[in-house]
């Protein structure tokens, strides 16, 4: 394995703990090395030095010193400046070298860990060298980052690119989400239970509501945030990957080309907002100073180094989606995702309709809190339906009560980084859990009119929500509109 940028913030936060905890799981090969490559001028011991402290950060609790030890005499490093077409003959050299010493036997896989704007040049000189050329007994594969093209045109620009160099199943394009066991889940909770798949459909679902909602502010990342804004960066990957997965098809097989069609087809039934419709069925926010729950009182967006103290750049987006096909159609899927809210979570919530006529007498129907079913993907990761039940008492009440599924209760508290499945699947050929070039341009065809409509309408009322509140005014009427609202969650 081959990690490009590996001085970098991911490498320490995320690869090299995630191969920490494949080693721990005995799903490493014997055989195998790991060469980092970055500007920095070091040898293989100080790399290994840095990541040691790296990873005892980052595991914690998990750390043990027999793993590293069994890990660390396979990492090596090597300078370079990823832009010298020198560099890449020496990465030639050096992967000859450790093919004779480790027994490698000439499989590699790449890890671009570095700014997409270095994604072409990387692959073209690798071509160039010869190390991006498969035999029958020798695969190579490259692992790319998000973001993946800022538009339909940038990510088609970006693929044609890549397919100069590479074959579409030899790139796999990372979304982190897909590494989430509780993503994962979504799939085996509906299609390895006979019971819920036939209430998963407009004759039962009244809407779901996907909410990502992050307390924390855009921290060290502002010119970056700057031009993509809380939609490009979340809603045409991780959101649309939960979306994707909720209202697939039950695929064929779990193989990566029948579920990347399923999910294709869902991303085409989605109508794509007409102008009009952008005004009313998306909001977007930016957060003024505020206080948090914990009592922290935190500065604007504006006030974020690298930020202009003028931004029109969202930190909040929500959507209404609807579908055109069999299953969904006029069921709305209403999107939220937002920086410096009251809390940090990701759920999903399935609102069922109401009974058609409640018998029970002094029961106000709109009183009750309609069924619910609640897939908590980050943090408390679980499982919850609420549903109505008689309330104990002579008189004949009913009252919301929820049974609930907790993760951490059967499975216990297994740390994971998220990444452990995906380089796993990736080492094996597995592509599922990756997209597929057409998946991704197919995210953007979906939030490009609301780019367009947003770029052509600056907002006037910037910043519209407080931090540490649960984002614009507006969003919330986006569903009381339909006479329905978000699900609140209890702020600590
Ligand atoms: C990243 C976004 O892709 O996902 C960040 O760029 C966001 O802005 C992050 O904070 C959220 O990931 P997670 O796993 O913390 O939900």
């Amino acid at each position: 394995m081959i990690i490009f940028g590996a001085g970098g913030d991911l490498t320490k936060r995320k690869l090299i703990p995630a191969l920490f905890y494949l080693c721990q799981g005995g799903l490493l090969p014997e055989t195998f090395a790991i060469l980092g490559l970055d500007r920095l001028e070091m040898d293989d011991e100080a790399f290994r030095d840095g990541m040691a402290d790296a990873v005892k950060e980052h595991v914690g609790s998990a750390w043990n010193e027999a793993t590293w030890r069994k890990l660390c005499h396979h990492l090596h490093y090597m300078q370079g400046n990823i832009k010298e077409e020198a560099t890449y003959m020496a990465v030639c050299e050096r992967l000859s070298r450790l093919d004779a010493e480790r027994g490698t036997e000439g499989n590699y896989l790449f890890y671009l860990a570095v700014p997409p704007s270095l994604f072409p040049d990387i692959t073209r000189h690798l071509g160039a060298v010869g190390l991006t050329a498969e035999s029958e007994d020798d695969w190579r594969r490259v692992i790319i980052e998000k973001p993946f093209g800022n538009d339909v045109e940038s990510a088609k620009a970006l693929n044609g690119m890549l397919h100069e160099t590479l074959d579409e199943d030899q790139i796999y394009r990372i979304d982190h989400y897909l590494g989430k066991e509780t993503v994962q889940n979504i799939m085996v909770f509906r299609f390895a239970n006979g019971f819920i798949e036939p209430f998963w459909n407009r004759q039962h679902i009244d809407h779901v509501q996907i909410t990502v909602a992050e307390s924390v502010g855009v921290e060290h990342r502002g010119e970056y945030y700057e031009q993509a804004g809380a939609l490009r960066d979340m809603i045409p990957n991780h959101l649309l990957v939960l979306l994707g997965f909720l209202a697939m098809e039950p695929p064929n097989s779990f193989e990566s080309g029948a579920v990347r069609d399923e999910i294709n087809k869902v991303l085409d039934a989605i109508h794509p907002l007409t102008p009009e419709q952008v005004l009313t069925h998306a909001v977007r926010g930016q957060y003024g100073e505020g206080v948090m729950p914990t009592g922290e009182r935190v500065p604007a967006y504006r006030s974020s180094p690298g930020v202009s103290p003028t931004s029109g750049r969202e930190t909040y987006a929500a959507l209404k989606l609807t579908m055109d096909n069999w299953r969904w159609a006029g069921v709305p899927f209403y999107l939220r995702t937002g920086k410096r809210l009251a809390a940090q979570y990701t759920e999903i919530v399935i609102q069922y309709k109401r009974a058609p006529k409640i018998m029970f007498k002094n029961t106000d129907i709109e009183q009750m809190t309609p069924d619910m079913l609640v897939l908590r993907i980050q943090p408390n990761e679980g499982i919850q339906m609420s549903f109505g039940a008689k309330i104990p008492g002579p008189r004949m009440r009913v009252g919301t009560v929820n049974m609930d599924f907790c993760y951490a209760d059967y499975f216990g508290n297994a740390p994971a980084t998220g990444y452990e499945t995906l380089i796993y699947d990736c080492m094996n050929g597995d592509a599922t859990l990756f997209k597929h070039a057409d998946t991704v341009e197919k995210g953007w065809e979906i939030v490009e009119s609301v780019m367009d409509v947003w770029n052509a309408l600056p907002a006037r009322d910037f910043p519209n929500y407080a931090a540490g509140t649960w984002g614009p005014a507006a969003a919330g009427d986006l569903l009381k509109n339909d006479g329905r609202l978000w699900r609140r969650i209890k702020t600590p």
